[in-house]
């Protein structure tokens, strides 16, 4: 055993699933941001927490509107995950930047992503801060899956694919 800097050791978590947490603002542009701090923490009730930075457009409109939904990725999104993951809803619409196909939801006002895994419909529990990040804390009150089942996309710390299992 060595001990190494934090950043060496939680490197080697991957893979991680990626989650898009989607929201809308005050005036009801929608925005989107792939998380992969994202996991279930209760359920019963259901209840999902996920980390999104200070400095996110996705922070203000989580704080803004008290909802939002999380949606595991599919195969096939990569270029979306790419895209949502290293621009702002603060200087750009990305769902129209990128076309983005969606659905209505039932429960929130948040649009549910064609393409994704599955989608959880959220509203806002508690807002935990910590350090840099705040974990908005979210009670499941809709879930919807695709009619046919959508592979889920894992991020290889950077490349982002389908995992396989090892056939024997
Ligand atoms: C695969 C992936 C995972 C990410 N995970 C997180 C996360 O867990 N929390 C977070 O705050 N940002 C995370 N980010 C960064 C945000 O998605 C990114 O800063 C995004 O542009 C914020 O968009 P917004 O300003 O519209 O909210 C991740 C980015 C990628 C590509």
């Amino acid at each position: 055993m060595r001990q190494v800097p934090v950043s060496e050791a939680t490197k080697r978590k991957y893979p991680e699933w990626i989650v898009l947490v989607v929201s809308r603002d005050e005036k009801g542009k929608p925005d989107v941001m792939p998380a992969g701090w994202c996991m279930i923490c209760s359920g019963t009730p259901p209840m999902m927490a996920v980390a999104v930075g200070k400095t996110r457009y996705t922070h203000r409109c989580i704080e803004q509107t008290g909802e939002f939904v999380l949606a595991w990725a599919g195969e096939g999104q990569s270029e979306l995950v790419a895209y949502t993951g290293s621009h702002s809803g603060a200087e750009v619409d990305k769902f129209e930047a990128m076309n983005i196909a969606t659905s209505p939801p039932v429960a929130t006002n948040v649009p549910l992503i064609e393409g994704c895994v599955a989608h959880l419909e959220c509203t806002l529990h508690q807002q935990v801060e910590a350090g840099d990040h705040s974990i908005f804390v979210g009670e499941v009150v809709a879930a919807h899956v695709p009619d046919e089942p959508i592979r889920k996309l894992d991020n290889f710390a950077g490349d982002f694919a389908v995992a396989e299992p090892v056939k024997s």
